[in-house]
């Protein structure tokens, strides 16, 4: 019997690999692993807890405030000793997190194939996002297989030298996740608080928009939210004590936005299919987006996901405060802008990506 161990540590990657590693355990020839480091804490937990997904080891590293050295150095000692202990036959990690990272190259100093499933994403700018572009630069270089989520992510691969039977594209398993929880009769109170209004579903929280960045992306929302007092902001707060304190700084107690604690999967995914828009710098929410028809502002210089632009679902705004401004008042305002970005499209997969990826593991492991 083959050895799988899923390895992942923050909320994103728990989204996208709890359903892989429920269609892993539905296979019997494989025994499966699964193992936390512990990066993220709550934010992870609301995640396993959601898909009832229990862990066979949890590194637990996360402190408060935690640099990229703290991390990584602690992944790495960690991840050592569980990988002598249990040998596994792949390790299979996912995107571009510092997890991501660090345990790629534990598993390659201990000579252990890696899957990297969310492969080939690519902004070329080592300075946005960061330290993400690095992360899975570096994965790619040590992974036996890459679960490229579009053609586009393959040709990347492809143009760096990648070997071809490598890369397989499976869609994201994002999709998978979306297509289990959005639910028709969903209701909840903060739902019920933004009735009457224009709902707008916010997240931010990307470390290079740390500092000047950040407050003017939202000193730009502040500006709009006070000219018309019909949009309401629902904005779940990252737990990293620097996004909390630029946003209390700038929206204080401000009567049309909520800050309010991360939302669970199950109530974001449902937030976002009632909302009218979002502005977001995430990366996960650029993809399940396009699938509900969600208009998004980008709020980022650069973005991996040039397959939700293309949909047209996708507009990348950078960080400026007029920009910020002038464009989320433009949608709020151009009937036809608005039109135009609120087509659902699929660039992101059909929800099959978990059985493609382990019928592959299967096949050729
Ligand atoms: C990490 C990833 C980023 C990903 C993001 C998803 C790295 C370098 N960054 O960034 O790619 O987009 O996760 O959210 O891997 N905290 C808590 N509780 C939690 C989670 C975080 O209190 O459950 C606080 C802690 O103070 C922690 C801080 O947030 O030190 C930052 O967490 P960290 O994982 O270092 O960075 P993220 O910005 O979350
Ligand atoms: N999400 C969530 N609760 C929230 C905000 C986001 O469950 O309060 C989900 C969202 O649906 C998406 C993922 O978290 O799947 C995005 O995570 P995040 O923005 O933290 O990281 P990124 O995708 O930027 O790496």
């Amino acid at each position: 019997m083959k050895k799988v161990m899923v390895v992942f540590g923050t909320r994103p990657e728990a989204i996208k690999m709890c359903p892989l590693v429920k269609e892993l355990y539905k296979n019997k020839e494989f025994h499966t692993i699964v193992c936390l480091t512990g990066q993220h804490r709550q934010m992870l937990y609301q995640v396993m807890d959601c898909f009832q997904v229990t862990a066979d080891y949890n590194l637990d590293i996360m402190q408060k405030n935690q640099t990229l050295f703290d991390i990584t150095i602690s992944i790495l000692t960690g991840m050592k000793n569980i990988l002598e202990k249990e040998r596994p036959d792949l390790v299979l990690v996912h995107g571009d997190t510092s997890t991501t990272f660090a345990t790629a190259l534990a598993a390659f100093y201990m000579q252990i194939p890696v899957g990297h499933v969310e492969a080939g994403l690519r902004t070329y700018d080592l300075s946005a996002p960061y330290p993400e572009e690095f992360n899975r630069q570096a994965v790619g270089i040590t992974a036996r297989y890459h679960f490229a989520p579009t053609d586009t992510a393959r040709q990347n691969l492809l143009r760096e030298g990648k070997r071809e039977d490598t890369i397989y594209v499976t869609g994201n398993t994002v999709i998978d996740a979306l297509q289990t929880s959005i639910r028709k009769d969903y209701t909840h109170p903060i739902l019920e608080w933004a009735k009457g209004s224009r709902l707008v579903l916010m997240t931010v929280h990307r470390r290079e928009s740390f500092g000047e960045p950040m407050y003017q992306i939202f000193r730009g929302i502040k500006r709009v939210l006070d000219e018309f007092e019909d949009v309401k902001v629902v904005y779940p707060i990252h737990l990293n004590p620097v996004v909390r304190d630029t946003a209390n700084a700038v929206f204080g107690e401000h009567k049309q936005i909520k800050l309010i604690e991360p939302l669970d999967v199950l109530d974001f995914h449902n937030f976002m299919n009632t909302a009218e828009l979002v502005l977001t710098d995430s990366g996960g929410i650029q993809e399940e987006a396009p699938s509900l028809g969600k208009p998004v502002l980008v709020l980022r210089n650069t973005t991996e996901r040039p397959e939700g632009v293309a949909a047209g679902t996708l507009k990348l705004v950078g960080t400026e405060e007029e920009r910020v401004y002038q464009e989320f008042r433009r949608l709020l305002t151009d009937r036809a802008e608005y039109d135009k970005m609120s087509h659902a499209s699929n660039p992101y997969g059909d929800g099959t990506a978990c059985r493609q990826i382990v019928e592959i593991i299967k096949r050729t492991l």
